[in-house]
């Protein structure tokens, strides 16, 4: 793939970073979205945002995007200062939302298709530049089908090459692969990651640890509108630790012994939810931990009812990072996505379709 058109112009004020915020707040009435949130990511780099629902992802996302002015605080994409000058920083941009912004009516070749030519681009372009990112995303099959009748993941394909229409130096997905399936989650990555490749600079935003730790050059962990850890992936996961190993044993009389058994085994803390007799411990090295600590166990004379080694969750790392569990709520995400939040640019469009076409026309050079 060709490298972005425009190269990241960097001023002096974004501190050579493609991504730069400082500072960002906003309310909305009563309920602080972001309280001060700073971020930053070099060129040709991935920034992964991290957080549960309701952390303020989405809000960092909008005006990052220029699609939401923030109370105070200042941000620059791709050399551009955010307040100052939206249209260049739209110029440079491609988003892609947490909601698909696809209309289900018109084919996936024809989504493109009226992208680029809201872009600018002449209709021979805009034909070439729809068929090249059918190819590249693997949507050729079903290109000349509605795509209201494409699966999820693939809805999320399309969207995303939407976003890359114009080759921009910065792309911003906001939790692009929330509700897929595996098999979705696995084929958005790969898309990701050769975006990545091309040189291009990237925000994605996330509720998986797992994905910001595939993905991501360095993460920003944000809870309540605040950054509670930020660090480089692998510096993170230092932190975080590795899998989780999950056990229970059958008789409460064995709980000091267990501890004790996995505690020895690595840096660690085990947790005991005495609830329900489950042990806890994050390992350094997975399978072999697990092989270890079940030895130790039946030399110990423990019997082991059930055992599990899983990825570590968002639940873990909040955990991990600040002591406590993630506060925001779990699950699917919140319905108020991009709301007709009554600031410019964004007051007339009352959907994600209606604001990513407003944001492709307005950003386009006359
Ligand atoms: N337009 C809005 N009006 C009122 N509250 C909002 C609005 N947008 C976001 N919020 C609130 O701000 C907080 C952050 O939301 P959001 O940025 O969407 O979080 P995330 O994307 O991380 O789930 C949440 O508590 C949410 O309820
Ligand atoms: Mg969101």
């Amino acid at each position: 793939m060709p490298p972005p058109q425009r190269p990241t112009r960097l001023t002096g004020q974004d501190h050579g970073h493609a991504i730069r915020a400082e500072g960002l707040t906003k309310r909305f009435g009563d309920k602080k979205a972001l309280a001060g949130v700073d971020l930053e990511a070099s060129a040709g780099t991935v920034l992964g945002v991290l957080g549960p629902n309701g952390a303020g992802k989405t809000t960092t996302v909008r005006i990052l995007s220029t699609l939401l002015r923030p109370d105070s605080g200042r941000a620059w994409m791709a050399g551009r200062d955010v307040l100052k000058d939206p249209e260049g920083v739209r110029e440079n941009l491609g988003l892609s939302g947490q909601y698909a912004a696809v209309d289900e009516k018109l084919t996936g070749r024809e989504n493109l298709y009226l992208v680029a030519r809201l872009y600018g681009m002449r209709r021979s372009t805009a034909r070439r530049r729809a068929a090249e990112l059918l190819a590249r995303f693997r949507l050729e099959d079903a290109a000349d089908k509605p795509s209201g009748t494409f699966s999820g993941g693939m809805r999320r394909r399309l969207d995303l090459a939407g976003a890359l229409v114009a080759r921009p130096a910065v792309v911003v997905l906001d939790e692009p692969t929330t509700g897929l399936d595996p098999r979705g989650r696995a084929d958005t990555w790969v898309s990701i990651q050769e975006l990545v490749a091309a040189g291009t600079t990237v925000l994605l935003t996330t509720q998986y640890l797992e994905e910001a730790d595939q993905l991501a050059d360095s993460i920003v962990v944000i809870d309540q509108g605040k950054v509670i850890a930020r660090g480089s992936a692998a510096q993170l996961k230092a932190r975080v630790g590795g899998e989780r190993l999950t056990l229970t044993v059958g008789n409460s009389q064995a709980y000091t012994r267990t501890y004790e058994v996995l505690d020895a085994l690595g840096p660690h803390r085990p947790e005991l939810d005495t609830r329900t007799g489950r042990f806890t411990v994050a390992t350094e090295r997975g399978a072999q931990t697990l092989e270890h600590a079940l030895s130790c166990l039946r030399l110990a004379g423990i019997a082991v009812q059930e055992v599990e080694l899983a990825p570590p969750t968002l639940d873990d790392a909040f955990l991990a990072l600040t002591g406590q569990p993630a506060t925001g709520p779990q699950g699917p995400p919140e319905e108020h996505e991009y709301p007709p939040a009554g600031s410019p640019p964004d007051a007339s469009a009352e959907t994600p379709a209606e604001q990513t076409v407003q944001l492709l026309a307005t950003g386009r050079r006359p």
